[in-house]
């Protein structure tokens, strides 16, 4: 018989890996290699069960379950919809709870009621274009930033930012507020299109048991 094929995972780093490597310690799919903080190992194997793990940057997570190079992704419904790849989403994993939201000074609330043409900073550039000129139907411009996008309304940048609110507690220090809000965001997990075909098994197996883990 021949040896199995490797299922390879691209996990998006940090917290959101962390987590999902626990869900899958839960399952009994553990992975010792990686446990181990100070490794530079990029790749991690889990012979037995013919798995393959690696650590990869959030935006790109999508592009390498895009091209097949990883057959399974997990990664934010934020970067699943900035990202905007040919990828099947199979899972909403409930974990990273948070939500994409317009926020700014309450005084830039009479601007998006007048449908004003506003400045709007955000890492999400797609997100923001998708919520405001197809869902609001509002003239506005975009201003693609890499982080700390609460800056945008504090210094002038702009009126309002598009950006993700889990506690709140940034814009409460910096006397912002939430205005509107664009969605609801959790961990998902994304399976490349052709692995679907070839693995579907094997995938619908695990993605079945993950769904048993997460309710
Ligand atoms: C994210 C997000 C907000 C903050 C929201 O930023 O962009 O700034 O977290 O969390 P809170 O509602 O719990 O305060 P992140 O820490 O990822 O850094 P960044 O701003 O540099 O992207």
């Amino acid at each position: 018989m021949s040896e199995e094929r490797y299922l390879t995972f691209a996990l998006g780093k940090g917290r959101l890996a962390e987590q999902t490597m626990a869900l899958f310690e839960r399952m009994g799919i553990s992975c010792e290699e990686m446990k181990d903080k100070r490794s530079r190992k990029l790749i991690f194997v889990n012979e037995e069960l013919r798995l393959k793990f690696f650590l990869a940057k959030g935006p790109d997570v999508p592009t390498y379950v895009e091209y097949g190079a990883a057959d399974i992704g997990v990664v934010g419904r934020d970067t699943v919809l900035e990202e905007n790849r040919n990828v099947y989403e199979v899972l909403d994993l409930g974990f990273g709870a948070c939500r994409m939201c317009v926020c700014g000074p309450d005084s830039a609330r009479e601007l998006l009621l007048h449908h004003e043409r506003i400045r709007v900073a955000s890492k999400y550039p797609n997100i923001a274009r998708e919520y405001f000129y197809n869902k609001k139907h509002q003239t506005v411009d975009i201003i693609k930033l890499n982080g700390s996008v609460e800056l945008g309304p504090l210094v002038g940048l702009s009126e309002v930012i598009v950006d993700i609110v889990e506690t709140g507690s940034t814009l409460k220090e910096n006397g912002l507020e939430v205005l509107e809000e664009v969605c609801r965001l959790s961990a998902r997990m994304i399976v490349n299109p052709v692995s679907m075909q070839m693995e579907r098994e094997r995938i619908q197996g695990l993605v079945g048991r993950m769904r048993e883990m997460t309710v």
